[in-house]
């Protein structure tokens, strides 16, 4: 029984990658998937001490809206100082997924004042992906 899940898994998977790999460079992937792959890439390769405003709180609050507002602002914002880096790549397809499904960013970050902490980029991440995969599970 085990094995024959196994198989029919392999088999969706099959079927499912090649639209998932297909290369799309121009335009943004708003794949949450996707995305998680790209932190993992750009966490893995990145090695400076760049300390960016604290998100915990959204976590805690469930990784709602306006956390992945916020961390698309922050990313954007850090990739500015550091152009051609992935983390402009992850923001760009934050900025997406956002606006896919109708969030206002500027909205929802307007007013919201920093917290005063802060974080490491790649505790950043490590919070990204934490809210993604928290997303994923809720499938929305
Ligand atoms: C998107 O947001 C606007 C403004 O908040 C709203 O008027 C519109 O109905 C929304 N569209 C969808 C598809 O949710
Ligand atoms: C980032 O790298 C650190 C150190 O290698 C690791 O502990 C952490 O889990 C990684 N986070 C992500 C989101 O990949």
């Amino acid at each position: 029984m085990k094995m024959m899940m196994l198989l029919l898994v392999s088999a969706v998977a099959l079927l499912v990658s090649p639209a998932v790999a297909s290369p799309t460079p121009h335009k943004a992937n708003i794949n949450l998937n996707h995305i998680l792959e790209e932190v993992e890439k750009f966490n893995a390769s990145f090695n400076k001490q760049v300390f960016v405003e604290d998100v915990q709180h959204l976590v805690d609050s469930g990784c709602g809206d306006k956390f992945f507002c916020k961390v698309q602002d922050i990313l954007h914002k850090h990739a500015q100082i550091n152009k051609g880096n992935d983390d402009e790549t992850i923001a760009r397809n934050l900025k997406a997924f956002n606006v896919h499904r109708n969030v206002s960013c500027t909205e929802l970050l307007h007013g919201m004042t920093p917290t005063g902490t802060e974080i490491s980029i790649p505790k950043l991440l490590d919070h990204l992906k934490h809210c993604i995969q928290q997303t994923n599970f809720r499938g929305k």
